[in-house]
């Protein structure tokens, strides 16, 4: 995450939550715990202009969880600090909530232990292969979910340090992670950005890919996020996300359109775009 105006309060709770995370193997040397921790600190300088985004993705997970047949267990994967997931809410819903992340804050531990049914799991998505970083899926180790969320998690999968020759791995990785998500017959949640849209100071504009060419399923709903609103980059650069938000019903039917059922999700899962 670029550097940016950072606060004497801002520096201590970002160290606070750095040291105070139960982590995987791996995800403080990989970069994964401190960027988690950076991220916190960035919410607390932009809650304002993040609030919208935040309260779409909570609300949308909630809807989305009455599309699950079942009531045993909700998954929420890369649930990191909770701000975008209605943990109150999925409690109420399922008898048991599972948090899946590299790495776990104590804030998620504690909101974990308040409510009872939430179990936090300190769990790598991502595994190093033979030559690059490969996806691991959750399946082995959390059984039997009636709804699974994975919110702004697939293009935070590529480990921030991980450096692997060949271009594609990034790719691999997020499709890969798609696909797992369509891989049982619970309800699934996708929300993703699936455009990084930077200006700069000088109004030149450039669009990167989060996704690295792989296709994100039809979009139930969209909206802006502004990851880094004017100010917040020492760069002077402004960030804007595109988001869309997904949903799959229990059952193998498919993603949802704004039409109903749209394609059959093998046909989409790990599809990818020429780049
Ligand atoms: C942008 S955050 C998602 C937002 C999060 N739900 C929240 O409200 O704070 C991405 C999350 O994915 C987690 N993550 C990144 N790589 C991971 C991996 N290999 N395995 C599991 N979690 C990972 C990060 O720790 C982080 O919490």
């Amino acid at each position: 995450m670029q550097a940016a105006r950072t606060s004497g309060r801002q520096m201590i709770v970002e160290a606070f939550v750095f040291a105070t995370q139960m982590t995987a193997p791996g995800a403080r040397a990989n970069g994964i715990a401190s960027e988690q921790a950076a991220i916190v600190a960035r919410y607390l300088r932009c809650r304002s202009q993040w609030r919208p985004h935040l309260e779409n993705c909570r609300s949308f997970i909630l809807a989305g969880a009455e599309k699950a047949r079942g009531s045993r267990r909700a998954v929420v994967l890369g649930s990191g600090c909770l701000l975008d997931i209605p943990l109150a809410g999925l409690s109420r819903r399922f008898e048991e909530v599972v948090l899946v992340d590299a790495a776990q804050p104590l804030h998620a531990r504690m909101a974990a232990r308040r409510l009872g049914n939430v179990r936090p799991v300190a769990l790598s998505l991502v595994a190093m292969g033979p030559a690059s970083p490969v996806y691991r899926s959750w399946r082995g180790t959390v059984r039997e979910a009636d709804y699974v969320v994975a919110s702004m998690l697939l293009s935070q999968l590529p480990p921030p340090r991980a450096v692997a020759p060949g271009t594609d791995w990034r790719r691999d990785l997020i499709a890969a992670a798609l696909a797992d998500l369509c891989a049982g017959a619970e309800a699934a949640c996708l929300i993703t950005e699936t455009s990084c849209n930077l200006r700069g100071s000088g109004g030149e504009t450039q669009a990167e890919d989060p996704l690295h060419g792989v296709a994100a399923p039809p979009a139930l709903e969209r909206w802006g996020w502004p990851l880094a609103p004017p100010g917040e980059r020492a760069d002077g650069m402004v960030v804007e996300l595109d988001v869309c938000a997904s949903l799959r019903p229990s059952g193998d039917e498919g993603w949802m359109g704004p039409d109903g059922l749209e394609e059959p999700t093998a046909a989409i899962a790990g599809r990818k775009e020429p780049r």
